[in-house]
């Protein structure tokens, strides 16, 4: 293990061990890109900006996905619902057509595919985009907002996908 200024490097492994235990809500982004419909799994959605409305994700630089997200004019963050780890899964699978029998989806308000039986909805305009480290951040405003089923996420944690279960 090489030292630094601040003591031991950090051990790759212990990172990715700490990170795992950071619980999160899982969501779908999507778009469609030069009339062919993209999407891809994330767990780094997060909210931004309430005035504006403005929420965030990270891509991998690598990412396949990202070019052609990249060139979509709108995007929309699908967040998903506790019964729906498979999309999830299927959403992260390379080789595959991701929107192809069983995943059902429609056609969203500006065109980008929407997810059916989600929790939510939003559909964002692209507002920024970073390059940090490996990923991009990307933020984007939101332009809608539609809740379907609230009470039932759909979350990770230490690489396995689970249901949400409130305190007493
Ligand atoms: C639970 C889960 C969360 C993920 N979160 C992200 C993420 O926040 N950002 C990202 O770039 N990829 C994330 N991925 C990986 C992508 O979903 C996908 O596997 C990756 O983009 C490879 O496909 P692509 O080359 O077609 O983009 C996640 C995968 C899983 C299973």
């Amino acid at each position: 293990m090489t030292e630094t200024l601040l003591g031991p490097a950090l051990d790759a492994d212990d990172y990715k061990r700490a990170l795992a235990v950071h619980a999160a809500g899982v969501v779908v982004i999507t778009a469609r890109s030069g009339g062919v419909p993209v999407g891809l799994t994330a767990t780094s959605f997060s909210s931004v900006s309430l005035d504006p409305p403005l929420v965030s994700f990270y891509v991998d630089q690598a990412s396949t996905t990202w070019p052609s997200l990249r060139e979509a004019d709108h995007f929309a963050v699908n967040v998903l619902a506790s019964d729906q780890a498979d999309l999830a899964a299927r959403f992260a699978r390379k080789g595959i057509d991701r929107f192809a029998e069983p995943t059902r989806w429609r056609e969203g308000p500006l065109g980008a595919p929407l997810l059916d039986d989600v929790s939510a909805h939003l559909i964002c305009l692209p507002y920024e985009r970073v390059g940090v480290g490996d990923h991009v951040l990307v933020v984007g405003l939101v332009t809608r907002a539609e809740v379907r089923a609230p009470g039932r996420p759909l979350l990770y944690h230490q690489g396995r996908f689970g249901r949400f279960i409130a305190h007493p």
